[in-house]
């Protein structure tokens, strides 16, 4: 069963008399349960793409569909209700909340969602005794290696439990120890049913995906 839909996705920016282009006629289909790897050179619309597959982005035309849901004809209020529900998003650089605590960032996805506090309590919980970071609760992420940040990161994405984890460079700032960890966990939200759409340069982070689909100037190339 499809996850994400897309049929003809485009963007373009306009540019002195014309446009530049940066998506062109994007036509894929990823299934539920898939492990995706985007790869292509710098500047060929990578984190453009996630960032319009993660509803950050609204200027584009096309047709987007998330779950049988046309996110195309939805308004921006209807699309975050639908990112909140479906994706957990992990950033190169973390974007972790600087003045908060790793349990307080695991806490913000929850209470976005309304989820009571007992419950969330649990959650958050049982998400850093997952991931191995319990000891970590109560530090400020300047605290923490990178590579843990990131660990932080990636339980902040899965914590609210999404169907979809996109992922834009999640170890393009890790050590390939640190990074391996990273793949690690990703292969096993995936053999949970997490659907993972990863961006990286690294062959071996790669090989962690069932399927590599390649940018080249915006154009989509699948092998
Ligand atoms: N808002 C924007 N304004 C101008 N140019 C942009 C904007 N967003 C992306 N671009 C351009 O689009 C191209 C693709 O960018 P990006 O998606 O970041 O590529 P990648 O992640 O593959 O390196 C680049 O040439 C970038 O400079
Ligand atoms: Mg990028």
């Amino acid at each position: 069963m499809s996850l994400i839909t897309l049929a003809n996705l485009e963007k373009s920016i306009p540019s002195g008399n014309g446009r530049l282009w940066i998506l062109r006629d994007i036509t894929l289909d990823i299934a539920e349960g898939e492990f995706v790897t985007v790869m292509g050179p710098s500047g060929a619309g990578k984190s453009t793409l996630l960032g319009i597959l993660g509803m950050l982005d609204h200027e584009w035309t096309g047709e987007y569909r998330l779950v049988g849901e046309a996110v195309h004809t939805l308004k921006p209020k209807q699309r975050i209700a639908l990112n909140k529900r479906h994706i957990g998003f992990v950033f190169q650089q973390y974007h972790l909340l600087d003045d908060l605590t790793v349990y307080e960032n695991l806490d913000i996805p929850l209470s976005y969602r309304d989820v009571p506090k007992r419950e969330r309590e649990g959650i958050v919980a049982d998400v850093l005794d997952r991931f191995g970071i319990v000891a970590k609760k109560d530090l400020y992420p300047a605290q923490l290696s990178g590579g843990q940040q990131q660990l932080v990161g990636v339980a902040r994405a899965v914590v609210a439990n999404p169907k979809l984890i996109l992922a834009d460079e999640p170890t393009g700032s890790l050590h390939s120890e640190q990074a391996r960890r990273i793949m690690e966990l990703f292969r096993e939200l995936n053999q949970g049913g997490t659907t993972i759409i990863q961006v990286t340069h690294s062959e071996e982070c790669a090989s962690y995906g069932h399927r590599i689909i390649q940018l080249f100037d915006g154009w989509l190339r699948q092998p």
